[in-house]
């Protein structure tokens, strides 16, 4: 079964969505919509019908270069105090009645790969940062083989290793 991710729409039912953490469920009923419309980010939803099956959400972001790993901070450009990312800001979720068939996984990798499509033709993105909630978010990216950022809870998946994911 394959569920569309859009852009969040004003139809849909905000208001039954439930993912366990109430910080994401009230982020999704109370704010998201406004974000949007403040340009702070993008949000979308996976659907069915005007359900609510899950969400993420995207932003501009910058990380450090002296955070990220030497091998890879090596190959960027010393002029670049601040690299160009792209922030999950661990806003991703799915609803509990949706738990445990894959759907986290299929939003997560939607996330990836519009990134790598936007980095690679648009604007320039040279990792993907989260900031997961808790240890179970944290054990949910590590499996995607998101790397731990010192000095700070965040997590970073690095935009080579998106790409390598969708080489045609
Ligand atoms: C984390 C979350 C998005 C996973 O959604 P889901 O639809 O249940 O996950 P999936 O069914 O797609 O699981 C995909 C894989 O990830 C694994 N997985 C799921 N949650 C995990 C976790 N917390 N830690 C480690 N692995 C996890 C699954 O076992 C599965 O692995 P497998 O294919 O080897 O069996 C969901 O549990 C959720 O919304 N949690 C609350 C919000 C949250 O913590 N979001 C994370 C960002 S802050």
């Amino acid at each position: 079964m394959s569920y569309p991710i859009e852009p969040l729409r004003s139809d849909l039912n905000k208001k039954d969505f439930s993912c366990g953490k109430q910080l994401l469920d009230n982020y999704l009923q109370k704010q998201a919509g406004q974000d949007v419309k403040r340009k702070l980010c993008a949000v979308f939803a996976m659907t069915e019908g005007t359900t609510i099956i899950g969400y993420y959400t995207l932003s501009n972001a910058g990380i450090n270069r002296e955070m990220i790993p030497e091998d890879l901070r090596k190959k960027m450009p010393a002029s670049y105090t601040d690299l160009p990312a792209t922030s999950l800001l661990g806003r991703l979720a799915i609803n509990e009645k949706y738990r445990g068939k894959g759907l986290g996984e299929l939003l997560l990798l939607d996330a990836l790969k519009r990134n790598n499509q936007v980095s690679q033709a648009q604007i320039g993105s040279m990792a993907i940062i989260v900031d997961p909630l808790d240890e179970n978010a944290e054990a949910f990216y590590k499996k995607y083989d998101f790397i731990s950022l010192p000095d700070s809870k965040k997590m970073f998946l690095p935009m080579q290793s998106i790409s390598s994911l969708f080489k045609p």
